[in-house]
């Protein structure tokens, strides 16, 4: 691990039994070369002594808003400008709630809150509470937010019952943030667009033409090329997720909305990713008033093929620009895949199918195998973070 050395990393202890492993955490950090200041709610103290993790990490550990016998005040906001990483393990249900809600009833949260770096949560509880809705409902807040989660185990739990929500081991948790920072930067000085999400075309004022598309994969997309030090544009189709930090974010509704904004960035660009979910056919007409069942003729829309983007994009194709494609397939997806590729000049292309369960459309998680003229790789199914981690590894692999 030799990419933790002179980072600030933020450790954050909630009141978990699990507590007792930050403490070997704590000791590969430092071990790795990097500063640690230790966060610990007043709950974790009860399972962990901060004389253990002063001792550790060489700084007095936080707890309190205010130092009691000197009244001296510690500042979350400064300690969120100062972190290239925080990282909460274990992080209770509590945690994660208060996380999820922006309950900023401890040191802990607010530093969360005011944490301008990237932020890893390693959840710790009894199987149930990891099974609860509202957990899989926070977890999946934080996700969007941009927090990167470290999954848990399946195994025995303080209960002594078997199941999912032991806290990842510390050597694992060490080795993501490893690798985390080893991924740093490969993208910098260089400009991405990304387009996202579905796009609806309008048949009145009230009814669209649209698609399932969440928007996940190409926002996970944003995030992460982003976070390794590219400029970003990311054109997004309607969706409910909040704008990725650091990434300017175009929103347009149509498609031929999202291809003026493409092609307004697209001389500017080295790399583009086009993983929207793009409506080919858009209802000829779009009336000004909500059309009534009576309305005559409406069993039968008239409809216009839309442009397609990437096939625009890569008329306009310069040498030294990559463009990389997405084929969301039913059947067969490989020679379908391939078609698109030369059909569209593409350089890559990533497939995903809908006969894979857990890929696709709306899902956390995604499966693809990313094809280019002379090279295959499929990976396993994979939360959409990670896969786009895989993808960008392999365009960073050919630039
Ligand atoms: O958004 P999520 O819920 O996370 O789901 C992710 C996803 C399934 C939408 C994503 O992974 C994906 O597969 N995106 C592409 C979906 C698609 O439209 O595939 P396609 O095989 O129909 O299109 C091939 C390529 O041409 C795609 O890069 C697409 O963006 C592009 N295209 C298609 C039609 C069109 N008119 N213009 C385009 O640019």
């Amino acid at each position: 691990m030799t990419n933790l050395k002179g980072k600030h990393i933020i450790l954050g202890i909630s009141g978990g039994i699990a507590a007792y492993k930050s403490v070997v955490l704590l000791r590969l950090l430092v071990k790795a070369g990097a500063e640690v200041q230790v966060v610990i709610t007043p709950h974790g103290k009860e399972f962990i002594t901060p004389v253990t993790l002063s001792s550790l990490s060489g700084k007095p550990v936080i707890s309190e808003f205010f130092t009691a016998n000197t009244g001296e005040w510690h500042s979350h906001v400064d300690l969120g400008l100062w972190a290239d990483a925080m990282v909460i393990a274990p992080a209770t249900a509590s945690t994660l709630a208060k996380m999820a809600t922006g309950v900023a009833d401890n040191m802990l949260i607010t530093t969360y809150l005011s944490a301008k770096a990237p932020v890893f949560v390693a959840p710790a509880m009894d199987l149930d509470m990891m099974a609860h809705p509202t957990t899989s409902r926070n977890l999946a807040t934080l996700k969007a937010d941009g927090v990167h989660v470290i999954e848990p185990e399946v195994g025995e739990l303080a209960s002594h019952l078997v199941g999912r929500g032991r806290m990842e081991e510390p050597e694992k948790i060490a080795q993501a943030l490893d690798a985390f920072f080893a991924a740093e930067q490969t993208l910098k000085g260089k400009k991405v667009l990304l387009t996202a999400g579905p796009t609806y075309e309008r048949l009145d004022p009230v009814r669209f033409i649209g698609n399932f598309s969440s928007g996940k994969m190409g926002y996970a997309l944003a995030e992460e090329a982003g976070r390794r030090g590219a400029d970003v544009t990311l054109v997004a189709g309607p969706t409910a997720l909040a704008d990725p930090i650091g990434v300017k974010t175009i929103h347009v509704e149509s498609a031929r909305q999202m291809l003026e904004a493409c092609l307004k960035d697209f001389s500017r660009t080295d790399i583009a990713i086009m993983a929207a979910a793009v409506a080919d056919y858009a209802p000829k007409q779009c009336l000004d008033h909500k059309i009534k069942r009576e309305h005559d003729g409406i069993e039968n829309i008239e409809l216009v093929k839309n442009p397609d983007i990437a096939a625009s994009l890569g008329q306009l194709k310069t040498a030294g620009q990559m463009l990389v494609g997405f084929a969301l397939e039913t059947d067969n997806a490989e020679a379908n895949a391939r078609e698109k590729l030369l059909r569209k000049n593409l350089d890559m292309i990533v497939l995903n199918t809908l006969a894979d369960a857990g890929a696709g459309f709306g899902t956390d998680t995604n499966k693809v195998t990313v094809i280019s003229q002379d090279e295959k790789i499929a990976f396993g199914l994979k939360d959409k973070h990670a896969v786009a981690a895989d993808i960008l590894d392999c365009i960073c692999k050919n630039l």
